[in-house]
């Protein structure tokens, strides 16, 4: 029994891992593909592409990832009673803060789909600092568990 806990745990948390590689690829393109899209001339056939892309990065990388990590971080938390722990807290507001931006991600892809171009490139290049910095808190979070 010990040692199916224990695989079960490992598959989990192998799934997690995997998943976040994915979402993080995901959440450091759709700025750059913005920035690409933002220096194509509207209404041109080069921007068309770029809704393209930006749709299915969307579509098939960005929100289905999301959805897995977040499947199989609760799973863990539970299976491992974890939910008491303040590190986990501590993750969990950058993780909603990561979630956040992904969804302002989605919202600034369907102004930019609407002919809208709201921020300029650098400060679209400055945002794609924050998933770099959220991932690297959230990993020492997990990892070290400093509390
Ligand atoms: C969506 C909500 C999330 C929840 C509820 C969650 C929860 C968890 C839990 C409970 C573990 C197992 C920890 C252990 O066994 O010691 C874990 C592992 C891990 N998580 Fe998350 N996580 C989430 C999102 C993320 C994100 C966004 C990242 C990275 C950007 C991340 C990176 C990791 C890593 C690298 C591990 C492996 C740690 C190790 O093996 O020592 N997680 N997560």
């Amino acid at each position: 029994m010990e040692q199916i806990l224990q695989t079960t745990y490992l598959w989990l948390k192998a799934g997690h891992i995997i998943f976040v590689i994915f979402w993080m690829a995901g959440l450091f393109m759709l700025p750059r593909y913005f920035v690409y899209h933002q220096e194509a001339e509207p209404g041109s056939a080069e921007e068309a592409r770029w809704i393209d892309r930006e749709a299915k990065l969307r579509r098939i990388i960005l929100t289905p990832s999301m959805i897995m990590v977040w499947v199989f971080g609760v799973a863990l938390a539970t299976g491992m009673h974890f939910w008491s722990a303040p590190w986990l807290h501590a993750k969990l507001l950058f993780v909603l803060g990561l979630t956040g931006y992904h969804g302002w991600l989605v919202g600034y892809g369907k102004k930019l789909a609407k002919g809208q171009r709201p921020l300029t490139g650098t400060k679209l290049r400055m945002l794609n600092e924050i998933p770099g910095l959220a991932a690297a808190v959230i990993v020492v979070l997990v990892v070290v568990k400093p509390f």
